[in-house]
């Protein structure tokens, strides 16, 4: 490798380091520098940042210096819109690029995802890892509002289940799901359904060792669905949303009384924040066994 290659990395290396605000300290003003945002994600090579109407004329200095941090991005978009609507997706401006498909590593897995048109959370993650690390050989397992697959095809590829049933209504997302199935090479353990989970669950036969609830915005609405479909000793991750003061006051003995009310008797295990999602109010996972 020449000099100048390697004097040339190491430069983006030093680059990658420096913070955003640093590197456009020279470029704007001090009152627009304290608008723009610290952090963005990183999804594949799409970066996604907020940038506050304020500020959005810095847009070109912004994705410059994004581009000056890290060499390989293709794409910079700018969220324009909050996640909503049935299949949770923000709406996003592209500023830099063209492509918003990408390919996501995580845990050894490979994931297609199209932020701007289907949900994904580079955020859960860790949160995936974890559900995989609890799951049994042998166990059969039920992701709902499975999106492009990630908890299925992370808990497929690092345990050892029989089944994972993955269930998604949004088709562009159950195209991903099977397109990333195939990928993983899991296709004899991962089958991927496209539709409502209220008109499929009922017709799917037997029970689960494991269901998981992963849309904190819509779980509780589907808790009378799981009556008869857990095994007892068997495990539900319900998602949901909540203040930290209701977390430890109130949410346990809420989320016990929800199941209780759908014939559903557990007892709660766990809880565990993974991430926030407004101000003051998180994201929390409760481990549930079915007693
Ligand atoms: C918050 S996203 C989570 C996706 C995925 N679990 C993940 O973590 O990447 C919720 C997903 O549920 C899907 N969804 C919403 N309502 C649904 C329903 N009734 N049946 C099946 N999927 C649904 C949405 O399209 C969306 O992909």
């Amino acid at each position: 490798m020449t000099v100048s290659r390697l004097s040339l990395i190491s430069e983006s290396k030093k680059l990658s380091n420096v913070s955003l605000k640093e590197l456009l300290k020279d470029k704007v003003s001090k009152e627009e520098l304290n608008l723009i945002r610290r952090s963005f994600e990183i999804i594949g090579d799409i970066v996604v940042i907020d940038i506050p109407d304020e500020v959005v004329h810095l847009k070109d200095h912004i994705a410059e210096a994004i581009l000056k941090k890290h060499k390989n991005i293709k794409t910079i978009l700018r969220k324009v819109g909050e996640v909503e609507g049935v299949y949770r997706i923000a709406r996003y401006e592209v500023i830099y690029g063209e492509e918003t498909e990408t390919v996501v590593k995580e845990h050894n897995c490979r994931l297609f995802v199209d932020p701007t048109k289907v949900y994904y959370s580079v955020k859960l993650s860790g949160e995936r890892e974890r559900i995989a690390r609890l799951v049994g050989e042998g166990e059969r397992v039920l992701v709902m509002f499975a999106g492009v697959g990630p908890y299925a095809i992370v808990i497929a590829r690092l345990a050892k289940p029989s089944e994972v049933i993955g269930i998604e209504i949004n088709p562009v997302a159950a195209d991903y799901f099977r397109k990333n199935v195939r990928l993983n090479k899991v296709e004899e353990i991962v089958r991927v359904i496209e539709g409502d989970v209220r008109k499929i669950l009922p017709k799917i036969e037997g029970e689960f060792d494991r269901i998981l609830m992963p849309s904190p915005y819509i779980a509780e609405n589907f808790v009378d669905l799981l009556e008869g479909k857990v095994k007892t000793g068997g495990m539900i991750h319900y998602y949901t949303f909540a203040g930290k003061e209701e977390k430890e006051k109130e949410l346990p003995e809420k989320v016990m009384r929800l199941f209780g009310e759908n014939r559903i008797k557990v007892e709660v295990k766990n809880i565990r924040e993974c991430g926030n999602f407004a101000p003051y109010v998180y994201r929390y996972v409760l481990d549930l066994e079915v007693i």
